[in-house]
């Protein structure tokens, strides 16, 4: 029997992405089809998403008052890549989601004041849809993913709009993306809720006095995946788990982590029309004409040294402050450094003028470019991402398809894809990166440095990319173990 699931998030390629999230969002209906899994999406009707429906969308829901909004759900496609178009839901709320700037933040970067509410009617409206209150549309489980659709978990749980709530509940999965972000907002906004008052409770939404929407998702979910067993490990300490570690040991036997995949119709350097020249592992000199364009682009002159790239957030969590220190180190050792990214503004200008320091050698993008991305992996020789923590990571996952080899802190996802390239591993053949432990700038600075030397021995580097290029990071294994997941779940009911 097909298995019917919502998914609920607040991103998904090629609608609308910040991060990762996105991309994950975006491939798991596809992922999953193979698996005898049936998965519609429900997102936020953004500008981006609401545009996509055409001008007469089917209106398959009305709410007159959503949280005080009027609100619609309408009906529509999401597909991309290798998938054809799979069943998309959007809440069109234009007072809380048709507005210009971010997701989460206004044009100068500022939160959304509303943000509480804009993500609370989006989790009613979820667990209208899930519980049954849309007769059109029925689940055997809902999926939510991160924060943004925490609040959905915790309405079916307190609050379901059909039935008196003593049925059987919905079985629902939370997938945690990241746990740095997660909802907080005051406790006075609990009475704008709608939730009982036996919801303001430590297993339930309350949180150190206030009100949390990850933790309301946590607490209510019936099983609780992260993006890598790794990162689902680290959780369970403060560093990690930033407050919810408590919840994550608590709920110990019910938390795992499926690693994210990429899709091979997107990330494929023998068919990416971005390259100027596709390759393979078996063609790698292909790469050269990629290189020397890359250069070109960034400026860079020719060298004998590797070519590190960044396709980063510029932001702590990434290690972007070490790696603007190490960069004089980077090119003492006789590399260079092509990077694109955003973030924070210090970053941004840090590394603007470490580009100026070493006009030549570092050469800086500061923006959002996904074609610029993949002529990156197509081009640059190891993909640095020297993260401070990494739920999953999909830039190294890109490398290793792509013949770029990854350069990683060993951490979460970083830890789980990657093999170092340690004695033993390379005797053995199975080396696909460096990794190295703790993020500052002396063990940085040494995985460069050990980065440079692998890479001036040819047969070893080549040996690095072969392995990483015959690595299986598609979402094969991963969709399975979703689906497995959810087949536990709606076996008993
Ligand atoms: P996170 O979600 O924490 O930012 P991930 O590695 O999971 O990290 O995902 C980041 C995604 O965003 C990847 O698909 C990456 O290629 C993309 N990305 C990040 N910054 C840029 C940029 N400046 N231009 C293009 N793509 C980017
Ligand atoms: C988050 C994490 C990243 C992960 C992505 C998709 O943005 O920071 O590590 O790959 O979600 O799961």
């Amino acid at each position: 029997m097909t298995l019917s699931i919502l998914s609920v998030a607040s991103e998904a390629v090629p609608l609308v992405k910040t991060g990762g999230l996105a991309d994950v969002v975006g491939a798991l209906p596809a992922a999953l089809a193979a698996h005898d899994v049936a998965m519609t999406t429900l997102l936020p009707g953004y500008p981006a998403v609401t545009a996509t429906l055409g001008k007469k969308p089917k209106v398959l829901h009305t709410w007159d008052r959503l949280l005080g909004e009027p609100a619609r759900l309408l009906a529509g496609k999401i597909g991309v890549g290798s998938s054809e178009g799979h069943p998309l839901l959007v809440l069109d709320a234009p007072g809380l989601f048709a507005r210009e700037g971010g997701p989460y933040v206004d044009a100068t970067g500022r939160d959304w004041p509303d943000n509480w509410k804009r993500f609370a009617a989006f989790g009613r409206a979820a667990a209208d849809i899930a519980g049954g209150g849309v007769k059109t549309l029925t689940f055997d489980l809902i999926h939510a993913h991160d924060w943004q659709a925490g609040m959905a978990l915790a309405y079916l749980r307190f609050a379901p709009f059909s039935g008196d709530g003593a049925g059987p509940q919905l079985p629902s999965v939370i997938t945690i993306h990241n746990m740095a972000f997660q909802g907080h907002y005051g406790a006075d906004l609990f009475p704008a809720l709608g939730l009982p008052p036996q919801a303001m409770a430590i297993d339930g939404i309350e949180y150190h006095g206030g009100i949390s929407f990850l933790k309301a998702g946590l607490a209510a979910a019936s099983r609780i995946t992260t993006v890598s067993p790794t990162y689902a490990r680290e959780i369970r300490e403060p560093g990690f788990g930033m407050g919810l570690e408590g919840l994550i040991r608590a709920r110990e036997g019910e938390v795992s982590g499926i690693v994210n995949g990429i899709d091979p119709a997107v990330w494929n350097p023998a068919s990416d029309a971005a390259l100027k020249s596709g390759y393979t592992a078996r063609a790698l000199a292909k790469r050269a004409t990629n290189k020397r364009a890359l250069e070109a682009e960034f400026g860079l002159e020719k060298g004998d040294g590797p070519l590190f790239v960044v396709i980063s957030r510029l932001t702590w969590q990434k290690g972007m402050d070490v790696l603007l220190e190490a960069a004089d180190h980077l090119v003492g050792i006789g590399a260079r450094l092509a990077l694109l990214g955003s973030g924070d503004a210090a970053l941004e200008s840090g590394f603007h003028a470490a580009a100026a320091r070493h006009p030549g050698r570092i050469g800086v993008r500061i923006g959002y470019d996904e074609a610029l991305s993949h002529r990156m992996l197509g081009g640059g020789d190891a993909i640095l991402v020297p993260s401070r923590f990494e739920p999953c990571g999909l830039t190294q996952l890109y490398g290793l398809a792509y013949g770029c080899v990854p350069v990683v802190s060993r951490t979460g996802g970083l830890a789980d894809t990657v093999i170092d390239a340690n004695l033993a591993a390379r005797q053995a053949g199975v080396a696909t990166g460096v990794q190295f432990d703790g993020v500052r700038w002396q063990t940085l600075a040494d995985a460069l440095t050990r980065t440079v030397q692998l890479y001036r021995d040819p047969a070893a580097w080549r040996s690095l990319q072969r392995a990483g290029m015959g690595a299986d990071f598609t979402w094969t294994g991963s969709g399975e173990a979703y689906a497995d997941l959810y087949k536990s779940l709606t076996v008993t009911r």
